[in-house]
């Protein structure tokens, strides 16, 4: 027996099972680690995710709140007991059904703290659901879809949709991927790993500005002899440096002498599990000396500041700028002009899966095994770092639970494949909640002016627009905020003169990355809040204001770009009409009897280019069939929980003329699938959709070739035989044919959006389709408190083509409530707010009720007409609330989140006739 440890007897799932274990270790790790129970998730350790929900005796509890000393004679359920037989249980089925799981890291603990009330209550109403669910995050769905299942679960559900030849596009499937999440067998970053794997940890820097130096490190690795390997820069046999945008790649994998932000990386440990877990960063050799940081791009920018890097003396990474026309003209001889200062600050993606991974050396080549947005990109930057070909590198996506951009930058693979790589045994690592939310990326906080003009007919005339963007330490997506801000700060509107700059400044802080709409969120703030305050300038309602100046078809862009079609944002903006009519009213009749609640209505408006700015960012999809009729598609887009594996292959069906459930699905690994590029950008759909349309129709040319049958033949095919018409094959004749990936029909198609370079004023064509929306907010506040609650929002957007709208509805309500977070209560501070109880995101019982409406405006090179709709579902929804603040109460809030304090703060100088 373990010393220290005790024998307990437990029920498991409705087992007998007995164990020896350390009464102090957590219930979580013991459930995954001893008893195989690896649906147990674990996102903070601490209480505040709930991802960890099991059942103790009945009753939900976080499992890493449980000491395993207490789980003696107990009964504990698992999600991994919820099937029967292998058949899904209500709930599970229900999940799957209605979308409710998206990336599928917090599904087991929403459906253990769901299993617990329905057997309570077998037919819950939404506040009992809201009130069981309440201990659980999610940061994906916005959690109606949850409510909407376990609500529903009692009652019958419609049967699966299987989706014929051709139907498979616009049907509302249930997600491909989806039954290991609602089994909880999906397979996350920290499951699964090869016994024995040795662990990795890091070390880091608790200062924002440091000079360090090591001890004697041979003296520790004398002294420490379970800690098999030290790791520092110093052992990196090639680049220490990696980003995403290889020209300007500057972080390193180990900080050398200098830490530039709290949280860098400076060495790691490599041991056995229970070495490193129990091991002290204090007893490591390593003496910091702090150095005066800068914070704040203000600081950075002054003439005497000192650089972060020698190579950027005055700390600016880079500018972007657009301009057109002559806009201080313009807005000299406009009727109205308004003008704002606005910021705001980091934000976390707070995706519930914390980084995490493994790494193992096969035959002379490294295998990553870790949660990426960019498995392609890991592999060319892994190399670098390594010293080998690319083709050494084999990068397999496990599923990702969450990640809105942050896990498209390098983390733990650089650790894992060097700690694999020197011991030739397998290295993992989980990184603690406070690792995530210290190291990684975050969205830039921002500084904002802008003014904006209009004739007294409401007809917009000029705008300018400076932008200043903390990009912290290291350069990650910083030029692409940078260059797509100024693109974007218009908003899709008419604009005839305008002028916009973007600079992304270094500081020491932790680096700022993509993060769902990389700026266009932060420029929506200023330009749709000001477009209220320069409608009520004009006498002119707001939503109509913004319906004249909606850009249409053969409008000039403000980088002249011009679209003969597909440009929705009218039609999203009308289709807000209604509800802006009634609702206003409504409020007015609510405001008038008085007491301490006021409401407001509040619009907005977006739009966002699909895909990279300006540059090729193609993707490729391979598809085939084999002698025995195996179908199967390879799929690289990662999908991150917004559908991709499923949309894509919907796309693909329809175009080839096979239901789509023929096809096996080959999931993003570097080994296997062609580059279908990054998830970023709202591209996947766009861009890699284009691609698997591309595939699915050349493979049709092919067997309709092969068949002698004509173009519009309707393919069958039976086991082994593939029909059209009145011909047939027996693809096992063909088998000698196979190619080198045993196909004996085969694709490969490649998308690259069409795009053009700006030139020096930013005028030319960066995206080849922009999505559109418009979300309206109608919200409550106190005015003696300072809440404000969210009653509903009504989201409208143009996806092009409804590939799948429970997946799109999904979108919207998942990202309107990282919008609702944005404007409401999140701000990351360095050093302050690096756990969940401190960085708090939507709860269910933040969000409000969402009606998505969707508007399919076609686009000429979407695949069938779709559009990304990825980060258009965030960007409207913080100004609409900020404008419903106002419409509300008259109070202006343009320093966010806005806050209760500074709600309270903001209505108690109204009240005294103080600035607003
Ligand atoms: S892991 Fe237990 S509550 Fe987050
Ligand atoms: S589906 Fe809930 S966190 Fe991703």
């Amino acid at each position: 027996m373990i010393s220290g440890a005790v024998s307990l007897d437990l029920t498991l799932n409705g087992q007998p099972r007995s164990l020896d274990v350390d009464p102090r270790r957590r219930l979580s790790d013991v459930l995954r680690l001893d008893l195989g129970c690896e649906g147990v998730k674990v996102g903070c350790d601490a209480g505040d995710c709930g991802a960890c929900t099991v059942l103790l005796d009945g009753e939900p509890v976080c499992a890493c709140l449980v000491p395993a000393g207490r789980i003696g004679g107990c009964e504990i359920e698992t999600v991994e007991g919820l099937a029967r037989d292998g058949h899904l249980s209500r709930l599970q089925e229900a999940f799957l059904r209605k979308g409710a799981a998206q990336c599928g890291i917090c599904t087991p603990g929403m459906l253990m703290a769901a299993e617990a009330l329905l057997r309570r209550t077998p037919s819950p109403g939404i506040a009992e659901v809201e009130d069981a669910l309440s201990g659980v995050l999610c940061r994906c769905t916005g959690y109606a879809k949850i409510v909407e299942a376990v609500c529903e679960c009692a009652a019958a559900l419609p049967p699966a949709i299987e989706a014929e030849a051709g139907a498979a596009v616009g049907a509302r499937l249930d997600r491909l991927d989806g039954r290991p999440k609602v089994l909880g067998t999906d397979r996350f970053g920290a499951d699964s790993w090869p016994a024995g794997t040795l662990l990795v940890r890091v070390l880091r820097s608790p200062h924002h500005h440091a000079r360090f130096s090591f001890g004697d490190l041979d003296a520790f690795r004398r002294d420490n002899p379970g800690i098999r390997l030290v790791l520092t820069a110093a052992d990196i046999p090639g680049r220490n440096l990696h980003g995403v945008i290889p020209p300007l790649a500057d972080q390193p994998v180990f900080a050398t002498n200098i830490a530039r932000f709290k949280g860098e990386a400076v060495a790691a440990i490599v041991g056995e599990r229970s070495v490193v877990e129990a091991f002290d960063p204090a007893a490591f050799p390593v003496a910091f000396e702090p150095l005066a940081p800068l914070l704040e791009p203000e600081a950075a920018l002054a003439p005497d500041a000192t650089p972060v890097h020698e190579n950027r003396p005055d700390n600016v990474l880079v500018k972007g700028f657009v301009r057109r026309g002559e806009p201080e003209a313009a807005l000299e001889n406009a009727d109205a002009v308004v003008e704002g200062s606005f910021s705001t600050g980091f934000v976390e993606h707070a995706y519930i899966e914390p980084e995490a991974g493994f790494a193992r050396r096969v035959e002379g080549r490294i295998e990553v095994f870790a949660c990426t947005q960019a498995p392609q990109m890991d592999r060319e930057d892994l190399a670098a770092i390594m010293e080998l070909p690319q083709e050494a590198i084999r990068i397999i996506p496990s599923s990702v639970g969450g990640g809105f951009g942050a896990k498209l930058d390098l983390s733990l693979q650089p650790y894992v494949a060097l700690a694999a790589w020197l011991t030739n045994e397998p290295c993992g690592i989980v990184y603690s909640r406070g690792e995530s939310m210290m190291s990684t990326t975050k969205r830039h906080p921002s500084r904002i002016v802008a003014r904006i003009g209009a004739k007294s007919d409401g007809t917009l005339v000029g705008m300018t627009f400076d932008g200043v963007f903390n990009t912290g330490a290291y350069a990650s997506w910083g030029p692409t905020v940078a260059n797509r801000v100024p693109v974007h700060a218009s908003g899709p509107y008419r604009m005839p003169a305008y002028q916009a700059r973007a600079t992304a400044v270094h500081t020491h802080t932790v680096p700022s990355g993509a993060f769902r709409g990389f700026g266009v969120p932060q420029s929506a703030v200023a330009q749709e809040t000001l477009f209220d305050e320069l409608a009520d300038a004009v006498g002119m309602d707001r939503l109509a204001f913004r319906i004249r100046n909606a850009l249409e078809a053969g409008d000039a862009t403000v980088t002249g770009q011009s679209f003969s079609q597909g440009v929705g944002i009218r039609r999203c903006l009308e289709a807000l009409l209604p509800d802006w009519e009634i609702r206003r009213k409504a409020a007015a009749a609510f405001n008038r009897e008085g007491g301490v609640l006021r409401r407001g209505v509040g619009v907005a408006g977006m739009w966002y280019g699909c895909g990279n700015t300006s540059m090729s960012n193609p993707s490729t999809i391979r598809v085939g069939l084999k002698a025995d009729g195996t179908l199967v598609l390879h799929q690289g887009a990662v999908d991150i929980g917004q559908g991709s594996n499923t949309v894509i292959a919907q796309i693909c069906a329809d175009a080839l003329g096979l239901p789509v459930g023929r096809f096996t699905l080959l999931g993003a690994d570097t080994d296997l699938t062609p580059d279908a590029g990054k998830t970023s950008a709202s591209r996947q759909t766009f861009v890699t959709g284009a691609a698997a349309l591309r595939a699915g129709r050349r493979l049709r040319e092919r067997m309709l070739l092969r068949l002698n049958a004509g173009p519009q033949a309707t393919l069958r095919l039976e086991g082994s035989t593939l029909l059209a018409d009145g011909s047939a094959i027996d693809l096992a004749e063909l088998a000698g044919e196979a190619d080198a990936h045993g196909y004996v029909f085969a694709a490969e198609e490649m998308f690259d959006p069409p795009t053009t370079p700006l030139d020096a004023n930013g005028q030319g064509e960066p995206y080849a389709a922009f999505g559109w929306g418009a979300h309206l907010a109608e919200i409550e506040v106190d005015l003696e408190l300072g809440l404000l609650r969210v009653r509903d929002l009504v989201c409208a957007h143009d996806a092009g083509r409804a590939i799948n709208p429970t997946l799109i509805e999904g979108q919207i309500e998942g990202g309107s409530a990282q919008g609702l977070g944005l404007a409401l209560m999140e701000e990351f501070i360095p050093g302050r707010t690096e756990n969940l109880h401190d960085y708090l995101i939507p709860t269910i019982g933040d969000v409000p009720r969402v009606r998505s409406i969707l508007i399919e405006e076609p686009d000429a090179h979407g695949p069938y007409g779709a559009k990304g709709i990825g980060e258009q579902v965030l960007i409207p929804t913080a100004p609409a609330i900020l404008n419903a603040l106002r419409d509300a109460t008259g109070i202006v809030i343009r320093d966010l989140p806005a806050t209760p304090d500074k709600i309270h703060a903001a209505l108690q100088r109204a009240r005294t006739g103080g600035a607003r």
